[in-house]
């Protein structure tokens, strides 16, 4: 079976689709609100909705189509050629692909690979902060592709530690998936530190990944520091009444959120017994899984005869499995069982 044929489902979308409320809010838009403007100019439906969700000032609150218009915000506002973005290793390939088109130098901090787990280095990055004063520090938890997350303690040293114009943005696309993740702490910090952004996608967790929306609940000095005025004419009305509507589908959200648990650790947990296969936990929709190399072309010829895809090889020897349907998890712990 060619590429061309599979069914491709390795991006981690969520593919059990958004809640019957968002569906009915697509069917039901009305015609007046496609054909006008917000009322007045700056208008937004979403921002005052986040607001309140989080307690947190109007003015503190960007939206953007996907996180990856965010990051170009973010991005355009450094220099080229003069100032340094720092990240971890093992990071989402986007910020290489934007920075390295836009000339802007890339720092990577180091991540520890423990026994099950791999872990953000902190003191590697608190000494990079300090040696290279970077103008932003990035860092993606759950962190795509190895799965891990920054506990509160570590993140707040990193914030302490870098200066206070220095963006320090926190990529929370993969927020949802970790029942243990305390959102009130994290957001907590957006009033002490006014240089932090939190970044929330709703291509993930509220399965919208084809509309492409996101948002960044920001520091006090955020906008200041990248020179950011919002749309003058609004955004759009019916992405923003969507997100909407999945902010008010909590049920359905959970529901779906506790199936991927579910199912992640039903894979994880088959996979750990495998001699050839290893396994990292993860906090997100998606697990790392590290191939011996011996059978990696065994491995490749299965997946090859498959009509979907939900791997892809992030390195060598590091393969990033992402967690959708219960039938194509289960169908693809069995090929690798069969490797052994
Ligand atoms: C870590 C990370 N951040 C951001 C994005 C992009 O999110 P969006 O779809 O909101 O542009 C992705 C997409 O896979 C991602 O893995």
């Amino acid at each position: 079976m060619t590429m061309k044929e599979k069914t491709l489902l390795n991006r981690n979308e969520v593919i059990q689709g958004p809640s019957p409320k968002v569906l009915k809010t697509l069917k039901d838009f009305p015609s007046d609100h496609a054909a006008l403007y917000f009322e007045g100019y700056f208008g937004s439906a979403l921002i005052p909705k986040l607001s309140k969700i989080f307690q947190l000032p109007e003015e503190q609150i960007i939206i953007g189509y996907g996180l990856e218009d965010i990051f170009r915000t973010i991005f355009y506002s450094i220099r080229p050629e003069n100032d340094i973005v720092l990240t971890h290793e093992f990071h989402y390939t986007y910020y290489d692909k934007y920075l390295n088109f836009k000339n802007i130098r890339l720092e990577n901090f180091r991540l520890i690979e423990k026994q099950n787990e791999f872990a953000f280095y902190i003191d590697d990055c608190l000494g990079k902060i300090g040696e290279l004063r970077p103008k932003v520090v990035l860092i993606t938890s759950p962190n795509n592709p190895t799965g891990n997350s920054i506990n509160l303690a570590d993140f707040e040293k990193i914030l302490n530690k870098a200066d206070k114009t220095t963006l320090v943005v926190l990529d929370e696309a993969y927020f949802g998936f970790d029942e243990n993740y305390n959102q009130q702490n994290f957001i907590a910090l957006l009033e002490k530190y006014d240089n932090l952004m939190i970044l929330r996608s709703f291509s993930k967790l509220y399965a919208l990944a084809g509309l492409r929306i996101g948002f960044a609940l920001c520091g006090k000095k955020v906008k200041e520091i990248l020179c950011y005025q919002n749309f003058y004419l609004g955004g759009s009305r019916l992405l923003e009444e969507v997100a909407i509507s999945a902010l008010e589908s909590d049920d359905y959200y959970e529901n779906l959120s506790a199936e991927i648990i579910a199912d992640r650790r039903y894979f994880t947990s088959e996979v750990s017994k495998l001699e050839n296969f290893e396994v990292y936990d993860s906090k997100a929709n998606f697990v790392l899984v590290k191939v011996k190399k011996e059978v990696k072309g065994s491995l490749e010829q299965e997946l090859d005869k498959m009509d979907f895809s939900i791997s892809k090889f992030v390195s060598e020897d590091f393969m990033r499995v992402s967690i959708g349907s219960r039938q194509h998890t289960k169908k693809f712990s069995e090929i690798l069982a069969k490797i052994g």
